[in-house]
């Protein structure tokens, strides 16, 4: 294929998206911190996050139109991490923004260019949604760009009516998507069929403020926001089966193989998972505190603490002995450096607050197996092989300890855990590290 596929090209995806743009009118802006002004949300979890009160028209725009790499993290798909071929914490989104100035037309028009000409995506590769009721945009595509109608597919408002939360700026959206597949045909596009598609570029027509009450009121202005996903076109340009082994995260995830003493290429399915968690948690982690987040007991201080215990918690189920993610978030630094020189000039206290974490999570680890020894010593006098949920939630919630690990130890011993008188006893907390 062509140049841009090798495994040096995360920089220049970057470099290639805001240089279109600048070209284009744009001001090159800097990535805003993981952590917003907005009070609203406790992360930065898109682009647009540090535009909002523009769309909002409660603030003026200094530019018209504005370019951006932005930092991002959601949890609200934590669990999907490792299992999907694309679901991340962190991750960075390239937006083209307008405020006010250009609208659909030369968003569809531009966002086409650059990902065919520019990064050389064919064409027939590509396959586009709109929201169900937006004929403009469908037209738009099928006159001016020439998509064939069978590969303009209409959605409904949860795919391609794009809200920031549940109140604030909003409009209809229309997505890219790559076909890994397109020998597959035309006939039955299915693009929630992401062993085919994976969508890469979302344009949203900004064009909403909606109230607590669901209501839409027309903005002053009409706005452009877009997101194209750093690591998915990376996993498109470099041709790997998922984000994870992109260049972005892979050199992580080798780190941790190393240090568990295995390879990735040839780990069972379990252990890729938790070594894709690994890689995909510590690039948050480390930006997070890059970002001056402490962990803690609350708001997004609790986020990285949650992020960093699952890390430890993955390390160990594939064999890693000892403290191990100041080494980890070492290559995860190196990684970042040449974008975001910040994350070195904090490396020292990134790995402090690293190693801090892991060991107190390694204290709560060590108390919870002698207490639960206690638990299986009285359930084999009482000659149950049954821990009960309540024992094992007493574990959990007043020690810290995973459900998971009370499971996995209990049956090196034979027994299993109640897990259903587990969940009666706190069906909310059943957070699983
Ligand atoms: N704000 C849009 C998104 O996050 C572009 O997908």
């Amino acid at each position: 294929m062509t140049s841009l596929h090798n495994p040096k090209i995360q920089r220049e995806i970057r470099q290639i998206f805001l240089d279109f743009y600048a070209a284009r009118g744009h001001q090159v802006l800097p990535s805003a911190s993981l952590v917003p002004e907005d009070p609203t949300v406790l992360l930065t979890i898109a682009g647009m996050l540090p535009f909002k009160p523009i769309f909002l028209g409660q603030r003026q725009a200094e530019f018209p139109r504005a370019t951006t790499s932005q930092k991002c993290i959601r949890t609200n798909d934590i669990e999907n991490v490792g299992r999907t071929a694309r679901h991340h914490t962190f991750f960075e989104m390239l937006g083209n923004f307008s405020f006010g100035d250009y609208f659909k037309e030369k968003a569809i028009a531009w966002a086409w260019e650059l990902s065919t000409e520019v990064y050389q995506l064919p064409p027939e590769r590509l396959v586009v949604s709109v929201f169900e009721e937006d004929d403009e945009a469908f037209a738009i595509w099928r006159d001016q760009i020439g998509i064939p109608p069978r590969r303009i597919i209409r959605m409904g408002a949860k795919d391609n009516f794009w809200e920031s939360g549940p109140t604030g700026p909003c409009g209809p959206c229309s997505e890219i998507y790559y076909d890994f597949h397109p020998e597959q045909g035309d006939d039955h596009i299915d693009l929630e069929d992401d062993s085919r598609f994976i969508e890469f570029y979302n344009l949203v027509f900004m064009q909403y403020n909606q109230d607590a009450e669901g209501k839409l009121t027309p903005l002053k202005a009409k706005n452009i926001d877009t997101g194209m996903g750093l690591e998915r076109m990376a996993q498109i340009l470099q041709q790997v089966p998922n984000n994870y082994e992109t260049d972005l995260i892979f050199p992580i995830i080798k780190t941790a193989a190393q240090l568990a003493g295995i390879t990735y290429a040839e780990a069972d399915e379990k252990t890729k998972v938790s070594l894709k968690v690994i890689g995909d948690h510590v690039r948050a982690v480390v930006h997070m505190i890059a970002d001056e987040i402490h962990a803690s007991n609350v708001g997004r201080g609790y986020i990285l603490r949650r992020l960093i215990r699952r890390v430890v918690r993955h390390g160990r189920l594939i064999g890693i002995e000892g403290e191990f993610i100041a080494q980890v978030a070492e290559t995860a630094i190196a990684l970042a450096e040449p974008v975001y020189p910040h994350v070195r000039q904090r490396a020292d206290q990134i790995k402090a607050e690293l190693e801090r974490e892991e060991y107190r999570f390694q204290k709560t680890l060590e108390r919870g197996v002698k207490l639960l020894e206690k638990v299986i010593e009285r359930a084999q006098q009482e000659k149950t092989n049954l821990i009960s949920g309540h024992d094992a939630f007493v574990l959990y919630d007043t020690y810290g300890f995973p459900l998971e690990l009370t499971q996995e130890i209990a049956e090196e011993q034979g027994l299993t855990v109640d897990a259903k008188g587990f969940a009666a006893e706190g069906p909310d907390q059943m957070d699983e590290l």
